[in-house]
């Protein structure tokens, strides 16, 4: 069996993804690298990204929760305002555009139909539109102004594991350049810290041991799990909370850490799980203030936090990265985390129940 063969020694592509995370993000910085300018990027969609006054990033599922990074990083480092939509949504919910928005569709197979709908409606409306999308050829790369590539090759998991991480990478690279683009002197060379982000993954994909422990201290006979952050590392909790719901039937929700006692700490009762984020200087002490509330209502709570931050008995430790790409590395431990969970619980981790990798109908 052809699938098989690609698997190699993995027993499982999702697994295998998982670890080619380092591979891919050596790959983006590769692939977008320019000898003398620094980095190397299509002029079209440089002066795009400069004509704009405001992005409007759509996509679905896990590019979702990437896009929510990217607005983070663009606004950051580029100044320039993003809004981020699900695509089934858009039509529905339209915003009031600004003068002169620009589309930036978001999607690993380029096949999403929700997705495919807005772009269809906007360039009707006559708006540019760039894809970044995993699969060049595809129709949403074929239809839009602009691509470009995630060089993540061929991901046959549904769920989606480097496809975000390379998302986030090629976001981060979009973002300074514009940044270059417009005169802002940028104290980060993005290609430099996505090679240490590279290092990190690695890093990390040698403690696979230490999160399956994790997963038999808090989630073996678990029926939720909650995520909290603060900050980026809240989208960061989302996508480890959809990574775990979509493979090992967890209901998994990920929240801001500050909206808990409006309502969801009712949830909490002796063990539930809660998985915390504490990857930003600015909100460790705020984020470990909301742990303590939900310990003190009898939750197992699980602090995966950054190196500089760690205190004793945080569960895990990621190696320090730089502070607006840490859901690069944040996110590995919670991709490991729903991987193990399934496994323990003899889900089809591949293909899990009900869900497609690519959903072609609205
Ligand atoms: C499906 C997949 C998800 C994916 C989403 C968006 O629901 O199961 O893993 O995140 O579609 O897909 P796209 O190809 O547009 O990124």
């Amino acid at each position: 069996d052809a699938s098989d063969i690609e698997k190699g020694t993995y027993p499982h592509f999702m697994l295998k993804e998982i670890d080619e995370q380092p591979a891919v993000i050596r790959k983006i910085v590769q692939e977008y690298r320019h000898e003398k300018e620094g980095i190397k990027l299509d002029k079209d969609i440089r002066q795009a990204m400069l004509d704009t006054d405001r992005v409007y990033i759509i996509a679905a599922g896990t590019s979702y929760h990437a896009g929510l990074v990217g607005k983070q990083l663009i606004e950051n480092l580029a100044k320039v305002p993003v809004e981020v939509h699900v695509a089934s949504e858009f039509s529905y919910n339209m915003p009031l555009l600004s003068e002169k928005p620009l589309f930036i569709f978001i999607s690993q197979s380029g096949e999403t139909a929700d997705s495919r709908s807005v772009l269809v409606q906007i360039k009707e409306m006559g708006y540019p539109a760039l894809t970044i999308t995993n699969v060049p050829g595809s129709t949403l790369s074929r239809e839009a102004d602009y691509t470009l590539h995630l060089h993540a090759g061929p991901e046959i998991a549904v769920a989606s594991t480097k496809a975000y991480t390379a998302q986030i990478a090629v976001l981060a690279i979009l973002a300074v350049d514009t940044a270059k683009a417009k005169g802002i002197d940028l104290d980060f060379d993005p290609l430099q810290e996505l090679a240490i982000v590279s290092s990190a993954i690695e890093a990390l994909c040698d403690q696979k041991d230490e999160i399956e422990a994790v997963v038999s201290k808090y989630l073996e006979t678990t029926r939720n799990c909650f995520f909290i952050g603060r900050g980026i590392d809240y989208f960061v909790g989302q996508e480890g909370a959809l990574k775990l719901k979509e493979i090992s039937y967890i209901q998994a929700e990920g929240f801001a850490g500050g909206e808990l006692k409006h309502g969801t700490i009712a949830l909490i009762e002796e063990g539930t799980p809660v998985i915390a984020l504490a990857t930003q200087k600015n909100v460790n002490y705020s984020i470990r203030a909301n742990v303590q509330e939900v310990v003190a209502r009898g939750a197992n709570a699980c602090i995966i936090s950054m190196e500089g931050l760690n205190e004793e008995n945080d569960a895990f430790v990621v190696p320090a990265v730089h502070e607006l790409l840490t859901p690069l590395v944040s996110v590995v431990p919670l991709q490991l985390i729903a991987y193990y969970a399934a496994l323990h619980r003899d889900c089809d981790v591949d293909k899990p129940r009900n869900l497609a990798k690519s959903v072609t109908v609205e």
